[in-house]
């Protein structure tokens, strides 16, 4: 069956466009079939959007984990417009629409997982991870971008209650990092994780 982080959708392009609408900024961004809430913008990002903390100024790398067609690396990438944002995804049409959303911002490098330099450091992480691949393959992931995180760096995640928000949390701290939960609203918590 297709799944939003299959490399490369298994199901036909339908292109729509979808509103991405906060206090500060409102776009129109292009969507598709075969990516992760083509149809709207997901609550849990649009709570990451609106409640997440604003960067450190002086921050110069901040990251879209899994960035689908990119809303929330679109809002970074405008409100720090001279930070550089990798938007990072494994879904190729999910690159590809990101792309095309932030080309005229300037600051946003869209990347497969591959391409990202190994050893690179960031400042900060944003993202609505993919849950659904697993436990393991998410602490993985995890894993590998909180060690990308600088000492001084945090990494802010929305997480639905039911898919294992505070499971999550424990495991977090598990691993020694430092979590707060930033908001429990409506069905999702924001978690901020500090780097170890
Ligand atoms: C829950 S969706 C969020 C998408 C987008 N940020 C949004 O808010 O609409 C998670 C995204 O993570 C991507 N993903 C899955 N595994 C990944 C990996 N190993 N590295 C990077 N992205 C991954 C999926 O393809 C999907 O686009």
């Amino acid at each position: 069956m297709p799944q939003y982080f299959d490399a490369k959708p298994g199901v036909g392009s339908a292109v729509r466009t979808v509103t991405l609408t906060l206090p500060d900024l409102t776009v129109e961004l292009e969507s598709d079939r075969g990516v992760f809430s083509a149809d709207r913008i997901d609550p849990g990002t649009k709570l990451l959007l609106l409640d997440g903390p604003d960067p450190t100024p002086g921050d110069q790398v901040l990251v879209d984990l899994g960035c689908g067609y990119g809303p929330i690396g679109y809002a970074l990438a405008r409100r720090n417009p001279d930070a550089a944002i990798w938007a990072v995804d494994v879904n190729e049409r999910a690159r590809l629409l990101c792309a095309k959303n932030t080309a005229e911002l300037g600051n946003v490098s869209v990347m497969a997982p591959s391409d990202v330099a190994a050893g690179g450091q960031v400042d900060r992480i944003w993202s609505n991870p993919p849950i659904r691949i697993g436990k393991p393959a998410l602490h993985r992931l995890l894993t590998e971008w909180l060690q990308r995180l600088r000492p001084t760096g945090t990494a802010h995640l929305v997480v639905q209650k039911h898919l294992g928000a505070d499971s999550l949390h424990r495991w977090l701290e598990a691993q020694g990092h430092e979590v707060t939960r930033r908001t429990s609203r409506k069905a999702y918590r924001l978690l901020d994780v500090n780097a170890k």
